[in-house]
């Protein structure tokens, strides 16, 4: 078990650079093993669960390393398509490699994935989309087996816009030869991270972005695409990093200047601070944030799908929120087991009742040190916001969860002027 030790009340100055996206990485890492090549995937986050998905590639076969924000991999000597080892359940994106395992190799093994623990997660609408698609899925046990000698083109209709099926049937879509529509498809920028790499790739897709997506699959798709060069690619930056970043502005009374941004996917976020308080500068790449006092409370906010506002940022927006005047609510509608960093929170002197799936957070003057659990990911960046912008000495357990997702996060807040440690 990693920790940090954080004393808190600094207030914090300078200026951060944010990270390739991490929801863009994973799938597009998973989608190299379509077809068997070389890539260079630039602006890659230096974070566990890419490092995982790396791991998956060594053990399919092929060569991958990281090196300098970049990945370099070679997916033609991928030799399996058993995808069930434990490194999977460890990770929620394995799931995405299901898709162009398939694509390539006409059968896969999986098990169900793991990943941070805020609801169930299931993967019904991955196999719906896949069956729709002509492919036999047969489970034994803990394993999942698919085969996909029969497909046919189809228009499949999503019950909800899930980011993960979404992906899978993109990917999985391109190896069916015909159209194929996704409707109610997800709508995240990095679902047109994806196409935009596909499309680069030499393949068909389009519609990324909107409800619909149009797949144009062929049997042979391998081959109707150039193998001479490696396919070079930079990812976009984590809208979530930078989203965090301007929790702890908020939550710090701090001056931050977020460069490396893509404004356009952080309007939502911006609107809201601004609303509550901060001046916030953006022009060309950055966000410059200044917060001097306390923040306004929030009227409800309800996570939702893309362009709603994300899951991924209600924690540390809920952070932030916890010493603002007034109350705020914020209602999660994505994932049924997101409120693990409440008790946390609560336990540093936040005043935070849940009502099923609302929270109302009754600010409060100031928050103290304590002794704290990290329990997923985005709820663990909270804790830490909570703890810098608490009075006294914070001791944040299991931090390994916060690693998954940013890329050298305690460092990043010490050059701001936090004053953290690991141990
Ligand atoms: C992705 C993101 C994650 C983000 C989430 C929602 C990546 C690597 N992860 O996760 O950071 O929090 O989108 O924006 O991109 N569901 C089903 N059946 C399924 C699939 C999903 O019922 O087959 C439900 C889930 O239980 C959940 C909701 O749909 O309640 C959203 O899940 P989904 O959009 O699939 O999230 P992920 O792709 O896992």
């Amino acid at each position: 078990m990693r920790t940090y030790i954080i004393n808190g009340g600094n207030k914090l100055e300078g200026i951060v650079k944010i990270s390739g996206s991490k929801n863009s990485a994973l799938p597009i890492l998973a989608s190299t093993i379509l077809c068997g090549r070389e890539y260079i995937i630039k602006n890659v986050p230096d974070i566990d669960d890419v490092k995982m998905m790396l791991e998956i590639l060594i053990l399919l076969g092929c060569s991958a390393y990281y090196e300098g924000g970049s990945c370099y991999i070679n997916t033609k000597n991928l030799n399996t398509c058993d995808i069930s080892d434990k490194l999977s359940k460890k990770l929620r994106s394995s799931i995405i490699f299901l898709g162009p395992m398939l694509g390539r190799n006409k059968v896969a093994k999986i098990t169900y994935p793991g990943g941070c623990d805020i609801g169930s997660r299931p993967i019904d609408l991955h196999l719906y989309g896949l069956k729709e698609l002509g492919v036999d899925v047969t489970e034994e046990g803990e394993f999942i087996l698919c085969s996909s000698h029969n497909t046919k083109s189809n228009d499949i209709s999503l019950r909800y816009p899930s980011v993960g099926a979404t992906e899978n049937l993109m990917l999985f879509a391109l190896s069916v030869e015909g159209r194929t529509r996704i409707y109610n498809s997800a709508k995240e920028p990095e679902i047109l991270d994806l196409q935009r790499f596909l499309v680069k790739c030499g393949y068909c897709v389009e519609g990324a972005g909107t409800d619909t997506i149009t797949v144009f699959g062929s049997k042979n798709m391998a081959k109707n695409i150039s193998y001479d060069e490696p396919v070079e690619y930079s990812i976009i930056s984590d809208r979530i990093e930078a989203g965090t970043f301007m929790a702890l502005a908020a939550s710090t009374k701090s001056k931050i200047c977020i460069k490396n941004v893509d404004k356009r996917y952080l309007s939502g976020i911006i609107k809201l601070y601004r609303e509550a308080g901060c001046l916030i500068d953006d022009v060309e790449d950055y966000i410059y944030m200044i917060n001097n006092d306390r923040i306004r409370a929030m009227d409800k906010i309800s996570s939702r799908p893309y362009p709603g506002f994300p899951t991924d940022m209600q924690a540390q927006l809920m952070a932030s929120l916890c010493r603002a005047e007034g109350t705020s609510y914020i209602e999660e509608n994505v994932f049924e087991n997101r409120f693990k960093h409440v008790s946390e929170l609560n336990k540093m002197g936040a005043n935070i009742v849940i009502k099923d799936n609302l929270a109302i957070i009754n600010g409060v003057s100031k928050l103290h040190g304590e002794n704290i659990d990290v329990r997923d990911l985005r709820g663990g960046a909270a804790l830490v916001l909570a703890a810098l912008s608490a009075e006294g000495r914070t001791v944040a357990n299991n931090i390994e969860h916060i690693d998954r997702g940013y890329e050298k996060f305690a460092n990043k807040l010490w050059n701001l002027g936090a004053d953290i440690a690991e141990k």
